[in-house]
């Protein structure tokens, strides 16, 4: 007769690798039932998009087996995101607010952002995308958004939706093609309102685009939203390297945890199969040793990419077979997970 005693010393020998604990330890276990030779329970992950999922389960099980000879094993995945230092604004609820920056434009951080609140909400997980690049708003057009969110019931304003996630942007305030040229308090006003007067429920992730640079728009920004991790884009040129580690230092000052660097652009697929480092090659890993940040993935410049995005469709969602989409799907796991961390750091 196998006992909850037997199944729960079992499965306190699986470590999560990322929390380096056990799984009973973490609270990652409930619902134990046996029934004959027949063992189920709910392993409960510290997100959706977890990347060791499939090794967590596979670990759980053998465990069960091995050490209470149990025939089956019947696991219930599920997900609960936590956050001692989760943001509370006006009803809303914000889990992790994760920003995504770069030192330089045009690097690919809007696509990159898109893609990974996308790839996050396939997974699962309640997500909010904020477009606060004031310079080139450009989420509403890679997410096929278009009109003005609007209050119903003259109270809170709805966000607009795209394939799952909630999304404002500062471009839906603004008449196309209209430069902005907020500064300083109307710019933090009007992030403030983007916290407090829509309804965003409760999200697991707000993703924020921010304005490339280290000025003081960044600064403002960075300051006024209540960013729990940065993520820094830069593709493997030198002079975008530079710029990302300046972007790296900013965040550091402003005691941001930096939860990674993504490599955008890498390279190009040869129809021979070969790869062709358009912008050089190493760029992102210089900057992990540099920066002891560490590198969450790599994106191939793929033509597919760019077509899918100024279609409104992002290419995890137009291309999913596509090498830069699964980079993406992996760099939004492997987020995941570095939040995971940062929070369960916060606990203790
Ligand atoms: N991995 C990629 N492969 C191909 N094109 C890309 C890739 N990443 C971005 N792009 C394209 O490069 C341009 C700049 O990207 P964008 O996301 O707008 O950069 P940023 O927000 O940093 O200014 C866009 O036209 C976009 O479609
Ligand atoms: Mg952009």
């Amino acid at each position: 007769m196998i006992t909850k005693d037997q199944v729960l010393s079992a499965l306190s020998t699986v470590i999560d690798p990322d929390l380096q604990k056990d799984l009973v330890t973490l609270g990652m276990i409930e619902d134990v039932e046996i029934e004959g030779n027949t063992v189920s329970f709910k392993l409960v992950l510290t997100t959706p998009a977890c990347p060791l999922r499939a090794q967590l389960e596979r670990d759980a099980r053998r465990a069960v087996q091995v050490m209470t000879g149990a025939q089956e094993v019947k696991i219930l995945t599920t997900s609960r995101v936590n956050n001692p230092k989760q943001v509370e604004i006006s009803n809303n609820q914000f889990k992790h607010v994760i920003a995504v920056g770069s030192g330089k434009g045009g690097v690919g951080k809007s696509t990159v952002a898109a893609n990974l609140a996308v790839s996050l909400a396939q997974d699962g997980a309640s997500v909010g995308l904020l477009d606060a690049d004031i310079y080139g708003p450009n989420i509403p057009r890679m997410l096929g958004l278009s009109g003005t969110p609007q209050a119903e019931n003259g109270t809170k304003v709805t966000p607009l939706t795209a394939y799952g996630v909630q999304v404002v942007s500062i471009g839906f305030f603004v008449a196309d093609g209209q430069p902005l040229i907020w500064r300083g308090p109307m710019l933090h006003s009007a992030i403030q309102q983007f916290l407090t007067d829509f309804d965003w429920g409760c999200l697991d992730y707000l993703i924020v685009d921010l304005p490339p640079g280290t000025g003081d728009v960044q600064l403002s920004l960075s300051q006024t939203l209540p960013i729990s991790g940065a993520i820094v884009v830069t593709t493997p040129q030198a002079v975008s390297i530079d710029d990302a580690f300046r972007a790296v230092s900013m965040f550091d000052k402003l005691e941001i945890p930096v939860l990674g660097i993504v490599e955008n652009m890498a390279y190009l697929r040869l129809p021979d199969g070969s790869q062709m480092p358009v912008f050089g090659e190493g760029g992102g890993k210089r900057l992990e040793d540099l920066t002891g940040v560490p590198l969450l993935g790599s994106i191939p410049l793929e033509p597919e990419v760019g077509v899918d995005g100024d279609r409104g469709t992002p290419a995890v969602i137009a291309s999913p077979l596509n090498p830069a989409a699964e980079a993406f799907r992996l760099i939004a796991r492997n987020i995941a997970a570095e939040t995971s961390k940062q929070a369960h750091l916060a606990k203790d």
